[in-house]
């Protein structure tokens, strides 16, 4: 598998239908400080969606360049976002990724900041008090034109496209999320102080992997140079063969 210039790879995983025989080889993917983190779990859907999503990481940086999966470290930045360390000779990859109940993903460019957010539509959320409290006033005053059977939709597109942002910039909360907004149709971002940037610098995409999950990406690249975006389910035969 190779990336070309302008391509982002999207790839999600499903945690439903791995099997408890394929659990512990997925788990032979990750690093020393992976595995202990994961057994420090509660519980253990959110251990195997965090073994699912580091596991489908480094199966994915692997297929890219053949090193073995377990060797990839990666730096934290000043907010926590994880970027792979690459040795001499290597191409230059970013990733980000993401996990929610049920769905792993993982998003990768060839040197592009890059963002990916994946939520599960069925949380139990009080949508209209956290968009109050987090989204833009004009996101908010979407949300409520919108008839009632589309607030989950609507709400979740808003959420995973700014987090998809912020993770992308990779400042997390640190970033005042009512200093940019969204439009979804068309698809566009804007900013006000205090967060200077360029909406004609980013291209955003909106996916639907299943019934259950919705995902957002974000890439800081201008919209001349459109984006060649794969996005698909990940072959887990292909990452337990990685296990081998
Ligand atoms: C940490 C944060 C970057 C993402 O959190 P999240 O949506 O709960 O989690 P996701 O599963 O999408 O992403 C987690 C992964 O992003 C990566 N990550 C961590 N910090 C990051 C950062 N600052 N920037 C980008 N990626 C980051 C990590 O790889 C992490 O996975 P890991 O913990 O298994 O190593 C941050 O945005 C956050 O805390 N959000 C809270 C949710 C919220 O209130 N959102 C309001 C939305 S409108």
């Amino acid at each position: 598998m190779m990336l070309r210039e302008n391509e982002v790879l999207l790839l999600w995983l499903p945690t439903e239908p791995i099997g408890e025989a394929d659990w512990p080889k997925l788990r032979r993917l990750l690093d020393e400080a992976e595995r202990a983190r994961a057994d420090r779990f509660h519980f253990e859907r959110d251990r195997q969606v965090y073994t699912a999503a580091h596991a489908l990481l480094r199966g994915t940086l692997s297929e890219l360049t053949g090193r073995a999966p377990q060797d990839w470290r990666f730096e934290v930045g000043e907010h926590g976002k994880p970027e792979a360390i690459r040795r001499p000779g290597e191409p230059p990859l970013r990733v980000n990724i993401s996990h929610t109940r049920g769905l792993a993903a993982v998003a990768v460019t060839l040197g592009r900041e890059v963002g990916v957010d994946v939520e599960w539509l069925e949380r139990d959320n009080a949508i209209l008090n956290i968009a109050g409290r987090y989204f833009a006033p004009a996101e908010c005053a979407y949300l409520l034109s919108r008839p009632a059977a589309e607030a989950t939709d609507t709400f979740f597109a808003f959420w995973t496209l700014k987090e998809a942002y912020i993770k992308a910039v990779g400042k997390g909360l640190s970033l005042p999320l009512d200093a940019f907004a969204f439009t979804l149709d068309p698809l566009a971002v804007s900013f006000v102080p205090p967060i200077e940037d360029d909406p004609a610098s980013w291209q955003f995409q909106r996916f639907r992997p299943g019934p259950a999950h919705v995902a957002a990406l974000g890439v800081r690249q201008p919209a001349e140079a459109p984006l060649e975006v794969t996005a698909r389910p990940a072959g887990l035969d292909a990452l337990l063969a990685l296990a081998g």
